[in-house]
């Protein structure tokens, strides 16, 4: 239903949707942050790009869900899918298009993987192949969802059948080419590590998943946190 049928006062306020003077947040290609939260999804600690990049003071991420930095341009489904699956422990790289606090936005490759008392993310600047493929399949997932009113897991099951016409198999194949892509962009040794490590696993796509997870254990404890 398009907005002209609502009265003016309940239609989409442009603050919802993605402005055209929005800017993108910018960081360095090589910046990783990360943010942890409890198992409720509210946010215990991160590293100072996270809230560098975020624009909010600590005061305003802690303790907050993660919708804080939530993008009106992301489709629900991409959260049903993500939350799914890492509730079931299975850690989760996805594209997440990111709000900052003064409306600002930056793109990011996320990780996210359960940990024992909550989950943690690791997020880097994405720039691989996959990335306009997906950033075109959000756009027609969220006009589906706005014109449709599909529930989020309907949304995620489309947006599952959007990847396997581009030939990936289920969404832990198309983790282990996205991940791989952006990590082979990049050097240093905890890129390396993990590019070598989904290299050697190439001929088994989701068999990577639990040695990728233990290769960035000791983030947990990085000085930079909180
Ligand atoms: C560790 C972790 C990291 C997350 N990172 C983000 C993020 O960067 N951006 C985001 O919008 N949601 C992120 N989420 C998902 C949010 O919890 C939430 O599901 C999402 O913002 C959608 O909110 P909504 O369901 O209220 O629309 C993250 C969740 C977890 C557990």
């Amino acid at each position: 239903m398009g907005d002209e049928k609502f009265p003016a006062a309940i239609r989409k306020t442009p603050s919802m949707k993605s402005q055209h003077n929005e800017a993108e947040v910018p960081f360095e290609f090589d910046e990783l942050f990360f943010s942890r939260t409890d198992k409720r999804g509210k946010i215990c600690s991160g590293n100072s790009v996270f809230r560098r990049i975020s624009r909010f003071d600590w005061d305003e991420l802690l303790a907050k869900p993660h919708t804080v930095i939530r993008h009106a341009d992301m489709p629900r489904g991409v959260f049903w899918l993500m939350w799914d699956r890492i509730r079931r422990g299975l850690p989760t790289g996805a594209y997440v298009k990111n709000r900052a606090k003064d409306g600002d936005h930056y793109w990011v490759y996320t990780i996210v993987t359960s940990i024992e008392d909550g989950y943690l993310s690791v997020r880097l600047k994405p720039s691989g192949p996959l990335f306009e493929i997906v950033r075109s399949a959000y756009e027609r997932l969220l006009s589906t969802e706005e014109r449709e009113r599909v529930s989020p897991q309907q949304s995620a099951t489309l947006l599952m059948q959007h990847l396997q016409k581009h030939s990936f198999e289920d969404y832990d194949a198309f983790m282990a080419s996205s991940l791989l892509a952006e990590l082979d962009a990049r050097s240093g040794a905890p890129a390396t590590a993990w590019s070598s490590c989904l290299k050697t696993s190439a001929a088994r796509p989701g068999g990577c998943t639990a040695s990728l997870a233990r290769s960035w254990e000791h983030m947990r404890t990085i000085d930079s946190f909180l």
